[in-house]
């Protein structure tokens, strides 16, 4: 089974054929909605939109534990996180799709560990290379087979939103070896990594960052990019090296 937490952009997923819904409890509370599962070509998928199937969960507010305990519950072992970006490296511009190697966290209050103590006894992880590389490879398979540019590698950087950034930040990000910024990113991947489920980030940027060109960054560019780009990242997550 493949599961699939859509961000913005990817509310649904309406290239499969949905066979159930479940609405799953936790124990930190409800997830971003009803966990949807189908099949296409043998291969299982579960579906969970990250903002809500209505796009009302903004990034900080997003019940990040829920997400991945119920994909936990549901069996799930493979999960993509697909996530809109804001390009930095000059390799990334809009329209491109990565899956990145690294993180470097920025984000601050939320839930963002199963160990804390209460629910789980304390408990580090290791988190040196934060996605699973052999989901990654096969990201990168599928985008070859569906002809989808796709670059190998980045650090994805995790700001806490939902504002978009300051030119100075982005600098900042810059200095600090950041290629993507995203909102969503963390702690979603080291939760996944606490429940013990592969995780690898398919991102899509949607726009140059802030200060990377002479205009301010546009939502309705953004939004424009990302349908456009959606489409192309289903048809790459249906295709059957994603098996
Ligand atoms: N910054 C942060 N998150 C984003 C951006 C951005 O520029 N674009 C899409 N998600």
């Amino acid at each position: 089974m493949l599961a699939v937490i859509g961000g913005s952009g990817l509310d649904s997923f309406p290239d499969l054929k949905i066979e159930r819904q479940e609405q799953v409890q936790t124990p930190f509370g409800n997830p971003s909605g009803p966990l949807s599962f189908a099949s296409r070509d043998g291969l299982e998928y579960v579906f969970l939109p990250r903002h809500g199937a209505d796009h009302r969960i903004p990034p900080h507010r997003i019940n990040y534990r829920a997400n991945i305990w119920a994909l936990k519950q549901a069996g799930v072992k493979n999960l993509i996180g697909v996530a809109a970006v804001g390009g930095i490296a000059a390799n990334m511009g809009p329209g491109v799709v990565v899956t990145p190697d690294q993180i470097i966290d920025y984000t601050y209050g939320r839930e963002h560990t199963f160990f804390d103590g209460q629910f789980q006894s304390v408990d580090h992880i290791e988190f040196g290379q934060p996605y699973a590389e052999e989901l990654r490879q096969r990201l990168l398979s599928a985008a070859k087979a569906t002809a989808v540019e796709m670059l190998d590698r980045g650090c994805y950087g995790a700001t806490q939103g939902p504002r978009l950034e300051t030119n100075a930040e982005i600098k900042k990000l810059q200095r600090d070896g950041v290629d993507l910024v995203g909102m969503t990113g963390m702690p979603e991947a080291s939760l996944a990594k606490e429940a013990g489920i592969n995780y690898a980030c398919c991102a899509v940027v949607a726009n140059w960052a802030a200060g990377l060109e002479s205009e301010p960054v546009s939502l309705a560019q953004i939004e424009e990019q990302l349908s456009i780009s959606m489409g192309q990242v289903c048809e790459l997550l249906m295709c059957k090296e994603m098996h």
